[in-house]
Formats: structure tokens, sequence, C-alpha cells
């Protein structure tokens, strides 16, 4: 079942940056994009079209969007939670554009103020106005191992979130562990559940690494012939109405495990950890990444705590 090919959508100038502290500079987050199709990356988040009163650190979205150089055959998303998001992102052209709900009915209040069925209703004209521009849907499915308000979630509930989805013309169902509390077999089984919905092509893995967890996480889900995840250069990341949670899994420790597995990403692991480098340099610190600061050690760079 171990598929020969995986495709890693970098998420890191979306999730990871979304929430920094510090203010990162509309010029280095083109750059860290380009750098990162520079480094063999062929799908990359690139922002979202939200609140800036909610998220501030995304409000230079399509000065970011207008900066970045495309290169063919690169897939350049950004989120759109409401209209309001889908109408400010066309002029951008997105290639992709991707609501975000949640299984929980806490989270889903806390991250975008509405119930589940509100989310549902909100998403339904979005998914339509995106397919009928030609643009691609995909979902994010939050909390679906784990929320940090209700605590354990069911496969039931991700289930129940993964439907409607379907039903309003997503195309593209993520399973997000948003506070990285999953552990294999609890991915597997939500996982599963997406598969019921969504074809094997059309289903993802988004694994925040809090407690470890996300490589073998992944391992299990590649078991289960799952072939594309989201990762973050640098580790970079967490989500502001997640306290705790820390970035997604690092590309880079994705990358190294497929390289060794003998599975194909497209992904040059070196130019890779050049984004995690620079990125990281800009923020004043060093990659979070087991990986990225192994490598960085043999280049007898001196790392940044
Ligand atoms: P709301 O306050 O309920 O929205 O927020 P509203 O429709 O009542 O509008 C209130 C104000 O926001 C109005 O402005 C709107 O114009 C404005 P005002 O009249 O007060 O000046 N507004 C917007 N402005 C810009 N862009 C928009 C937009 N929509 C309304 N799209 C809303 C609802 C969804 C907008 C808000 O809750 C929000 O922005 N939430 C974003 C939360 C977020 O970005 N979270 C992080 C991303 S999700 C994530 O990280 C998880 C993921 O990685 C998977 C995982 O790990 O779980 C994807
Ligand atoms: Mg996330």
């Amino acid at each position: 079942m171990m598929p020969s090919r995986v495709t890693l959508v970098d998420v890191g100038p979306r999730d990871g940056l979304q929430n920094e502290p510090q203010p990162v500079a509309t010029a280095d987050k083109i750059a860290l994009v380009q750098r990162l199709v520079d480094a063999g990356l062929r799908e990359v988040e690139v922002t979202s079209f939200v609140s800036p009163k909610w998220v501030p650190q995304m409000a230079d979205n399509a000065v970011v969007m207008a900066g970045i150089r495309r290169v063919p055959g690169v897939r350049y998303s950004v989120l759109t939670p409401n209209m309001k998001g889908l109408e400010a992102a066309l002029p951008t052209r997105p290639d992709e554009i991707v609501v975000f709900g949640a299984a929980t009915e806490a989270f889903s209040q806390r991250n975008i103020n509405c119930s589940i069925a509100e989310s549902i209703e909100r998403f339904a004209p979005v998914v339509a106005a995106a397919r009928a521009a030609g643009i691609k849907v995909r979902a994010a499915v939050s909390c679906a191992l784990g929320c940090p308000y209700q605590g354990d979630v069911s496969a039931d509930e991700v289930e129940h979130v993964v439907r409607l989805l379907k039903q309003i013309g997503v195309q593209h169902c993520g399973i997000a562990d948003t506070i990285g509390v999953g552990t294999p077999h609890r991915a597997q089984a939500a996982i599963e559940r997406a598969l019921k919905h969504f074809a094997l092509d059309e289903v993802s893995g988004h694994f925040h690494d809090t407690y470890g967890q996300a490589l073998a996480n992944i391992y299990a889900c590649l078991q289960m012939g799952l072939h594309t995840f989201d990762a973050s250069v640098a580790g970079l990341g967490g989500c502001p109405y997640a306290k705790g949670a820390t970035g997604n899994v690092a590309t880079e420790d994705v990358v190294f495990m497929l390289d060794g597995l003998g599975i194909e990403t497209g992904i040059h692991l070196d130019r890779l950890v050049d984004a995690a480098e620079f990125i990281s340099d800009r923020l004043g610190r060093a990659p979070v990444s087991r990986v990225g600061r192994a490598l960085l050690a043999r280049r007898g760079k001196a790392l940044l705590t």
C-alpha cells in the first residue's frame, strides 16, 4: 500500500507565519515562497484572506500574492473563510482556495466565530463561486484528532463534517490535527472516515507536531496509501486560536523520512534547508526541525536557540 510518490504542500508561509508574534516583512514572505518553489515544492499555501482584526499577520495577503513570481506547474493556495475573503482573493489569482471548518463546535466558534452548520452555509457559496471561476477547492477539518476546548474528538464527529463538505462541492479534504495530540491509529481512523467520502487522491493529512507524533502519524497514513501531506518549512507555526499548538511537522523532517523510504517527492533537501535557514534567520531563531538543525550543524552553522 505504500505510495511510490508523495506530494507535500508547504503551509509554512500561511500556517507558520500567521502565528508569529513579531511582524514578518512582506518581502521576506515573498522570498520564502520563492525559495520553497526553488527547492521543488509544487504546492504552497501562501496566505489567508481572513479578517486582519483576527489575524493581523496575514493583512498583507494581496501584496504577497502580487509579489510572488508564478512558476508554471506550481499550485499557490490561499485560505478564504467566507465570500468577503474569496472576493478579496479572486483578483490575486489563487490556483486553489481553502475553506476551513472544524470537527468540534467549540473550535468552530473560536476560530471562525460560527457553528459548524453556519460554517457550511457560509462555505457553500464560496465553493460554488470558486469552482465557477475554475479554482480548485480544498477544505481543512480542524481538530480532527483532538480539540483544545472539547478534548477528545470521535471519528463520527470528523465524518459528519467531511460529509457536509463533500455535499457542498469541496474537492479535496485535509484532515488536521490542529493541536498535535493524535497518535497513529487515531490518525488512521480519521483518514478512513474521510476516504468514505473523498478519493485517495483528494485526502491529505495535516499534522502539527506538538507532541512529537507527526512523523509516526504520517507513516501510519502512508501505510494506508495516503500520498498528500501538509508540512511547514522549519516547523514554523501553530494556530492563534489553539493555545500551545506548535507548528506543523517540519517539511525537512518529512522529506528526510520519505527519502529514506525511497519515496519520491521532487524536493531537494539541501535547498529546502536553505529556505529554512533563510526564514529562521529572519525570525532570529533556529529551525524547530530536527533534520534542519542537524543539516545546518553539519554545514558548520552556529545555531541560535
Ligand atoms: P466575524 O467577525 O464573525 O465576521 O469573523 P463578520 O462577517 O461579522 O465581519 C466582521 C468584520 O470582519 C467586518 O469588518 C468584516 O468586513 C470583516 P468591520 O465592518 O467590523 O470593519 N471581515 C473580513 N475582513 C477581511 N477578510 C475577510 C473578512 N470577513 C469579515 N475574509 C471570520 C469571521 C471568519 C472573518 C473571522 O473569524 C476570521 O477571520 N477568522 C480567521 C481565523 C483564522 O485565520 N484562523 C487561522 C487559520 S485556520 C488554521 O490555522 C487551521 C488549519 O491550519 C488546519 C488546522 O491545523 O487545524 C487550516
Ligand atoms: Mg494548521
